[in-house]
């Protein structure tokens, strides 16, 4: 074929397809016309299909083990994880973990971002203007690590020296007390483990820090030459789930889900898996038995 024939054969073509599409269309059925036998409405409309479940979008810090961090494969894993998830099936909940950094993690609930957040979270008088907790379920406290040959040997000690603490937790709050918000000696890091790190390379003198993972940290890094160092001028703390202020739903959720695990021994086993007693058997200072 030469050009032209080919051009001509594609018009003739398109002609006639665009006369099969007329075609059709003339076919299609004209609506009913309304009869006085037509069978009335029926009274119930159908339902409607089913909304697909929620997936509720849980903000964590995974960098903060034996309670939240990534394995090799960049899953989220932990105790925290471990103890949402039991929740969310007992509540009939579908969820979705996403990690996402401390600094701003309050606003990610704030604006919608995530439903909850789990994330060794300390329930403080602050913190409960802003968002709502569910009941507690874990007790901490804040624990001071240092290199072995330290002569820190209480809190008071570290009014003077470099202490290093993960920005805006409880950590840099007591620290910020002891020093003042604006000494220049506490060094901010925007992960705990970062600040444990900068305590082996020398470049701070003591990190503050919640004793779970002080203590999983140091047991993990013999080579890092640490020890801890106890306080009892530290208050104790307990960890909660976060929400929205005023998601009262979902907190609902939440606190029949936790009580549920507490009554059926999940949560003990969970515990226990992680360190190596069982809860509650001086559940402030867990032993550091979770392997990574
Ligand atoms: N418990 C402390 C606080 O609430 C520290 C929590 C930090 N959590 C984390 N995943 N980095 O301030």
């Amino acid at each position: 074929m030469t050009t032209l024939t080919t051009r001509r054969f594609l018009q003739t073509a398109g002609l006639m397809a665009a006369g099969l599409i007329l075609a059709a269309c003339g076919k299609s059925e004209p609506p009913p016309a309304p009869t006085a036998t037509a069978p009335a409405p029926a009274a119930t409309p159908a339902p409607p299909p089913p909304a697909p479940p929620k997936v509720y979008v849980v903000g964590t810090d995974a960098a903060y083990a034996p309670f939240e961090s990534q394995n090799e494969k960049g899953e989220i894993v932990g105790f925290n994880i471990d103890v949402m998830n039991a929740i969310a099936k007992k509540a009939g909940m579908e969820v979705k973990f996403v990690n996402t950094p401390w600094e701003g993690i309050f606003n990610t609930l704030a604006q919608g971002d995530r439903d909850l957040l789990i994330s060794s979270i300390t329930i403080t008088e602050e913190r409960k203007q802003t968002m709502d907790f569910s009941a507690p379920y874990f007790d901490a406290a804040q624990l001071i690590a240092v290199k072995q040959n330290s002569k820190v040997a209480k809190f008071d000690d570290l009014k003077k020296l470099k202490v290093g603490v993960q920005t805006g937790t409880t950590g840099d709050e007591v620290v910020s007390k002891l020093q003042g918000k604006t000494s220049t000696n506490i060094k901010r890091f925007e992960s705990t483990p970062l600040a444990l790190k900068e305590l082996e390379a020398g470049g701070v003198d003591a990190v503050v820090a919640d004793n779970g993972v002080v203590i999983n940290y140091v047991a993990n890094n013999a080579g890092g030459k640490f020890k801890t160092v106890s306080d009892t001028a530290f208050a104790p703390e307990q960890y909660g789930i976060a929400v929205k202020k005023g998601n009262t739903e979902l907190l609902a959720k939440l606190n029949k889900g936790l009580a549920d695990i507490k009554a059926d021994g999940t949560y003990d086993q969970i515990y226990t898996k992680y360190f190596g007693k069982p809860a509650g058997a001086g559940a402030s200072a867990p032993a550091p038995a979770a392997s990574k």
